[in-house]
């Protein structure tokens, strides 16, 4: 009698033991990508499982925590992604257990838009200095990029013109400016997804006359020398004649 209660005990003490609570994201039950282009929403849903009792759930935007509504978090919690911005992509959300932090699932965005361009577009430089004219990029997925002048292929000449490409910048790099650069540049990106385009104007100045500040400050401080100079010779003569007056009258 006692061994069967014992047995029954273990039966049904068993399944507590070897199933832990755990969650999934949208079915899953492992970290995984969403892919979704800009301006559409995506929905994540968490559930916790292998549950006995009442389990909170909390979702983090990076490590930011998202609110939402207490009765949105009990065993389950929504949360839905709208409208996708480009800012949002890479971006990881990730469903955590209340209880137990270490029970956790990510699901990280990728989100897909036609390239978009940025970057000051009226650009002077004075003849003989150099230049560079930096297109800002935003692509996924990533964009073949291509500078224009006056529309045509820029010809990376005498090694004056170099182009650089990083991450968030598409430059091109103008050393000794001449008159002759002067024109009409266009950044161009071109992914799967579309074609975007910026223009940015050249206008090369004259060369300014070089005065040095210390030429300046020294001619002054020469010429007031001078005239301090002038003053002091002259009031000592003036004096030695007063004195030599004076002289004569009172002795
Ligand atoms: C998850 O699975 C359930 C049951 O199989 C199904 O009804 C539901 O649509 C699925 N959800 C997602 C997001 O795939
Ligand atoms: C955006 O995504 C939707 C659904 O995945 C797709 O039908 C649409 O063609 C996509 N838009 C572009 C511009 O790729
Ligand atoms: C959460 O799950 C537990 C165990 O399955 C259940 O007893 C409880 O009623 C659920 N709570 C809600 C708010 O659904
Ligand atoms: C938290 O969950 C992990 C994984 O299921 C488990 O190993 C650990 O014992 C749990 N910790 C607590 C305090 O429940
Ligand atoms: C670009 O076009 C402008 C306006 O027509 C012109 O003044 C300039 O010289 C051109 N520059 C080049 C490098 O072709």
């Amino acid at each position: 009698m006692k061994q069967i209660c014992l047995l029954l005990v273990i039966l049904v003490q068993l399944p507590h033991q070897v199933t832990a609570v755990t969650v999934q994201i949208n079915n899953n039950t492992s970290s995984f990508v969403v892919t979704s282009n800009t301006s559409t929403s995506i929905s994540l849903k968490c559930d916790a499982q292998n549950h006995t009792k009442d389990e909170t759930l909390n979702w983090y935007r990076g490590n930011r925590m998202v609110d939402v509504k207490s009765e949105n978090s009990v065993n389950s919690s929504n949360v839905c992604i709208y409208p996708l911005t480009p800012s949002d992509n890479g971006v990881s959300f990730t469903c955590i257990l209340k209880r137990n932090t270490t029970v956790k699932l990510s699901v990280i965005l990728n989100v897909t838009f036609s390239p978009i361009l940025s970057g000051e577009q009226d650009v002077t430089v004075e003849e003989g200095k150099n230049i560079k004219l930096t297109c800002g990029v935003q692509a996924n997925p990533p964009a073949e990029m291509a500078w224009r002048q006056n529309g045509s292929i820029v010809k990376m000449v005498k090694s004056r013109f170099e182009q650089s490409l990083t991450s968030d910048t598409f430059q091109l790099s103008i050393s000794k400016a001449e008159k002759s650069d002067a024109a009409k540049y266009t950044c161009i990106a071109v992914s799967t997804f579309g074609k975007a385009t910026r223009e940015f104007n050249l206008v090369v100045g004259d060369k300014k006359e070089v005065v040095p500040i210390e030429a300046i400050a020294a001619a002054v401080v020469v010429g007031v020398l001078t005239i301090l100079f002038g003053l002091f010779a002259r009031r000592d003569k003036i004096f030695k004649k007063c004195m030599k007056s004076r002289d004569g009258t009172s002795l």
